[in-house]
């Protein structure tokens, strides 16, 4: 059975002031399910994998929370961070304690945001791509259908033959700006890279040896510390000598051993309040309302309001009114790249 990694380490910007610094949207039950999305993440991959086979990446300062929310782990299956070094440094500590306990280990990489609506279609999905990544020296990933030109996804263009469902990656694009994202929308030869990754613990760290080898000094010496009292000084230094980027960007771009198996299983990265607007059940205007309030000519909004403030409102129109722990935000609501410029400015308000 594979080992599953689940990275809970980002700040949830994009819904503040929802979600928090000491709360970001991986921890919070943003579809009203009952079940965070760290926890649904966990269902979904616990038919897969036995308990004892998880491991979550998260910064130190969301312990808590973790164990709160998954108290069936072992404190030992949590990887805290002390530092933001994004995905690459994050997989990488995983991958290499993973090996330290088991080297011929497959691990699946999962993001611990995202939604998956089709679970039969997502495990045939894992199947497939378990079977690519058997193959040593392998990264296989999930490619989704695209349906708008986003440039916050990595795009993949792959050859035709495929084998058993997998199939050989040409290029692999991250974040491209909006006229490549649209000449590749519009060409209809690409798919989105899901951000779920398949491979064995020993193809990866080849990887890491060929594109990112200070990543790969740096981790080799994690042999003498894992498991052990000082893992986590050893994380320390390893993270403060290690440079911010992404998996995407640091592996994925450059590998030419890259596997993706096209796929569709009600996929949604939930990455904005406009998505989630998408996703929820919405009045006859059109609007999500969460919270207690009364609105006239209002449509295409979503109102979300903490405890019992009785909110009034006329005409809106597409527009987002969230009030979360004593901070009110009226904007667009499709605003989303302006989240990260009203976080920065907040925290400067105090
Ligand atoms: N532990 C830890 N530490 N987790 C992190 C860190 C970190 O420093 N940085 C990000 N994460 C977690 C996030 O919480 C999220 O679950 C996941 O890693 C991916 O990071 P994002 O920051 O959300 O990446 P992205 O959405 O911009 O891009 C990635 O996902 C897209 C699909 O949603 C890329 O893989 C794209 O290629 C892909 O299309
Ligand atoms: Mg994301």
């Amino acid at each position: 059975k594979p080992y599953i990694v689940i990275m809970a380490g980002g700040i949830g910007s994009r819904f503040w002031p929802y979600s928090r610094n000491n709360r970001p949207k991986q921890f919070l039950d943003i579809l009203g399910t009952g079940r965070t999305l760290l926890q649904m993440t966990f269902d979904r991959f616990l038919e897969i994998s036995t308990v004892e086979r998880f491991f979550i990446v998260t910064n130190q300062n969301y312990l808590d929370l973790v164990k709160e929310q998954l108290p069936e782990l072992d404190e030992k299956q949590i990887l805290t961070e002390p530092l933001r070094r994004n995905t690459a440094t994050c997989i990488a500590y995983a991958t290499y304690r993973i090996h330290s306990l088991d080297p011929d280990a497959m691990i699946i990489v999962a993001p611990a945001d995202h939604l998956i609506t089709q679970e039969k279609k997502f495990h045939q999905a894992i199947e497939l791509a378990s079977q690519a990544a058997q193959i040593e020296g392998r990264l296989v990933t999930m490619g989704i259908k695209p349906n708008r030109p986003d440039t916050g996804y990595g795009y993949i263009q792959y050859l035709d033959n495929s084998e058993n469902g997998a199939f050989k990656v040409k290029t692999f694009t991250e974040k491209p700006n909006s006229k490549l994202a649209k000449a590749f929308l519009e060409s209809g030869d690409f798919v989105w890279n899901s951000g779920m990754f398949v491979w064995k613990v020993k193809s990866l760290i080849s990887a890491y040896e060929k594109y990112m080898p200070d990543v790969a000094e740096v981790f080799n010496e994690g042999v003498f510390y894992f498991g052990g009292l000082e893992e986590k000084e050893f994380i320390n230094r390893a993270y403060s000598m290690l440079k911010n980027i992404s998996i995407d960007n640091g592996i994925m771009e450059h590998s030419d051993n890259v596997y993706v198996i096209p796929t569709e299983f009600g996929w949604s990265d939930l990455g904005s309040w406009h998505s989630i607007h998408e996703l929820k059940k919405r009045d006859k205007d059109n609007n999500v309302v969460e919270g207690n309030s009364i609105l006239y000519d209002t449509k295409n909004s979503y109102i979300k309001v903490d405890g019992n403030k009785l909110v009034v409102i006329q005409g809106l129109d597409n527009y987002l009114v969230n009030e979360s722990d004593n901070v009110l935000l009226i904007c667009k609501l499709d605003a989303e790249k302006k989240f990260r410029e009203f976080v920065a400015n907040a925290k400067k308000k105090g």
